[in-house]
């Protein structure tokens, strides 16, 4: 069956390769906060694009939900919001506008679409993926968007029990992946960066794990090594 699949944060990274991957099969539209002229990843010609910045994220709702209905889909099978960012501290959190922001882009503005894009998903009986991190528990040097994932797992396992039966939710929680996430959020991961996995496998792990419906799942390097990225049910 042909989907129609949202995804927020596509225009980089993990949500790039989602994309990409998906849009052979399916019907997919991306979101970020840059231009389209400014995307320098491989970028599928399949994909519909849409400049949202999630930095204001009832403007990012506003724009998301116009382009839905631009595009004339009246429903959706699956929505991935994605999109996140994240500061390195190496003392104190003394930048507020960076603690405000890590939190607009990666929680607020993720709860609004979800809210929103609801009556989307309900018609197609569809599955909403929330995108964590295996930070989610804390880790040293990214204590806000430790906390913003902390603060998204708790509300899959709250809005998971409020929309069973009409609408699947689920957070997956990644492991270090190599994307420039790490050298905007200002930390160099040094060697250790060669053994992060590659934004294609994650994706395809990401692709089977949307497919199982199943939360909390942690797309770490066990489940890489055990062939997490090559064994799965496709969408
Ligand atoms: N890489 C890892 O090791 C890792 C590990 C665990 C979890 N994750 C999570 O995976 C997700 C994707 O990260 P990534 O590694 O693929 O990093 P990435 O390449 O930096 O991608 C981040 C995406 O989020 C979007 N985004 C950032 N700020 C935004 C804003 N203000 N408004 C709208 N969109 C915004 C970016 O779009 P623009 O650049 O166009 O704004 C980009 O498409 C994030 O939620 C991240 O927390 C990553």
């Amino acid at each position: 069956m042909r989907r129609k699949i949202l995804i927020t944060g596509g225009s980089s990274g993990i949500g790039l390769a989602l994309a990409n991957r998906l849009s052979a099969r399916h019907d997919v539209m991306v979101t970020g906060s840059r231009d389209c002229s400014e995307i320098t990843e491989v970028f599928s010609p399949n994909l519909i694009y849409v400049q949202a910045s999630q930095s204001d994220p009832e403007a990012a709702v506003k724009i998301i939900a116009e382009a839905l209905l631009k595009a004339g889909w009246v429903k959706l099978d699956n929505v991935v919001l994605n999109a996140g960012t994240g500061f390195a501290v190496k003392n104190a959190i003394d930048d507020v506008e960076r603690v405000r922001q890590t939190i607009d882009i990666n929680l607020t503005a993720t709860i609004l679409l979800s809210r929103t894009l609801y009556p989307w998903l309900a018609k197609a009986e569809g599955t909403l993926t929330i995108v964590g991190s295996v930070a989610h528990k804390g880790q040293t040097l990214f204590p806000v968007y430790a906390a913003s994932k902390g603060a998204l797992h708790g509300f899959v396992r709250a809005l998971r029990s409020e929309w069973r039966g009409r609408v699947a939710v689920q957070i997956l929680h990644p492991g270090p992946t190599k994307t420039d996430m790490h050298a905007k959020a200002g930390h160099d991961a040094g060697r250790l960066r060669s053994v992060f996995i590659r934004p294609s496998s994650m994706a395809a792990m990401m692709e089977y794990a949307m497919s199982s419906k199943r939360s909390p799942l942690s797309l770490s390097f066990l489940k890489y090594y055990l062939g997490g990225s090559i064994m799965g049910k496709r969408l």
